[in-house]
């Protein structure tokens, strides 16, 4: 199934608006993401900047784009002239009248000139107050930048004012993106949908002796074959003691009949990703032990999910799944005490260290301040914003812990939308529940 949907030129050129609009009176130049090398002449597959794509849709490397909202035309794209040698070796390239005509580019010019890009980038600033710029991505670009500002300082005399204060437009774009659009909405549920259905298809797939990299295998062909672009980051599919290695993506253990597996693996669709995880028993059951600690991290889980509504904050979520974890660590008989004084003195982090979301879209730790106005005041969820809900318990062999709980670790993971009325849960059609789960291994 190859769908067609994706976001439109309109869209884009109404994000450049907004985008314009909020940096008024300052300057912004965002650049492509370089295409890095892997090995010796061989690079990684190419995946353009969140931020940049975004805004230009623009998926070529060595490009800048300059926003520039007191011009006439206030957004110049640099890109690569075609060139009938590299499009012969790497294929089609858009050229500067592409840019114009497709991505609606104010003026397109060459990314091989570099007087160009100075001459309109001292132009800018000459018309800004502040300069939006990334620092500390790249350190030769930050040298050129800030030479830039120094040559265009020269240029405007004696007029007392100093050297343009530096934002990072990740700020602006990150409000943004936070919020989605319908279309952007439905791009996360294709990846979703995408996702879901490898998933389940692993939940099938897997046998007792494979391999955790075969089920590695068998989500990206299910990824790819249903028509997404890429994985939205590296899938960790890891057995037994593994799953309490947080961002294990080593996947070269053999899977066991005991072992519990747990899967976090997201689909990347028209660059919004996924982000799921599931735990299942590569054998037909769950043990007795691994069936208790999933269904306390089930409970957490379900209950973090019912609170989803406009208002609410993820802080409130996160204190919530500290709360049934840590009952749930004193039924298990891990922790023993008041629920408030372990919750006060952290006593669950050795086995829940991490948060219980994040914001999702374009990048799968996406965008977007988590507080209003001050660090301690967590943000208010509103309708179109994503999220993920992920509560977890780890055990690993050296945790102190009842032997029989030792290596297992769970996590279970959906992305969930903040509607008008409450929320929709985008990766729901992917089974969690004991009973489903232990009928699909079978
Ligand atoms: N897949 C990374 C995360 O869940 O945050
Ligand atoms: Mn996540
Ligand atoms: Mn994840």
């Amino acid at each position: 199934m190859k769908t067609q949907l994706q976001i439109t030129p309109k869209e884009r050129a109404q994000r450049r608006q907004e985008f314009i609009g909020r940096i008024k009176g300052g300057a912004a130049f965002l650049f492509a993401a370089p295409h890095a090398i892997r090995n010796h002449d061989v690079h990684h597959p190419y995946r353009q900047d969140s931020n940049f794509y975004y805004l230009t849709g623009l998926d070529e490397p060595e490009s800048v784009a300059i926003f520039n909202p007191q011009s006439k035309k206030p957004f110049t794209l640099f890109l690569e002239p075609k060139d009938k040698t590299k499009e012969l070796w790497e294929g089609k390239m858009l050229g500067l009248e592409g840019a114009r005509q497709k991505l609606g580019a104010d003026e397109a010019k060459s990314s091989h000139d570099p007087n160009a890009f100075e001459e309109a980038a001292i132009e800018a600033l000459l018309q800004a107050d502040r300069l939006y710029y990334r620092v500390g991505v790249n350190t030769l670009r930050d040298q050129l930048i800030f030479s830039l500002m120094v040559k265009a300082a020269k240029k405007l005399g004696r007029t007392g004012r100093s050297l343009w204060p530096i934002f990072d437009p990740s700020e602006v774009l990150g409000e943004m993106r936070l919020v989605k659009s319908a279309n952007e909405i439905a791009c996360l549920q294709v990846a979703a949908n995408i996702t879901a259905q490898a998933h389940t298809e692993a939940m099938r797939y897997c046998k007792p002796g494979m391999y955790e990299f075969e089920l590695e295998a068998a989500l990206f062909h299910s990824f790819r074959a249903a028509g997404a672009g890429r994985l939205g980051y590296g899938s960790i599919v890891a057995s037994g003691e593994n799953a309490c290695v947080l961002h294990y993506v080593n996947n070269q253990r053999k899977m066991q009949e005991s072992d519990l597996i747990l899967i976090d693996a997201g689909a990347e669709y028209e660059y919004y990703t996924a982000d799921i995880t599931r735990c299942f028993p590569v054998g037909t059951h769950f043990s007795p032990e691994q069936k208790e600690v999933y269904q306390s991290v089930l409970l957490a889980q379900k209950e973090c999910v019912a609170m989803a509504k406009p208002g609410r904050t993820l802080k409130e979520i996160h204190q919530h799944a500290v709360e049934v974890l840590t009952e749930e660590l004193k039924r298990l008989k891990v922790l023993k005490g008041t629920t408030a004084s372990l919750i006060k003195s952290e006593a669950y982090r050795p086995f829940y260290p991490h948060g219980t979301g994040h914001w999702l879209g374009m990048d799968v730790h996406d965008l977007g301040r988590y507080y209003e106005e001050t660090y301690s005041n967590s943000r208010k969820l509103k309708p179109g914003m994503v999220f993920t809900v992920e509560p977890g318990l780890y055990f690993s062999a050296d945790s102190k812990v009842p032997a029989k709980f030792k290596g297992i670790g769970v996590r279970i993971e959906d992305d969930v939308l903040i509607t008008e009325k409450g929320h929709h849960v985008l990766t729901s059609a992917v089974p969690k529940e004991v009973e489903e789960i232990e009928s699909l291994r079978s």
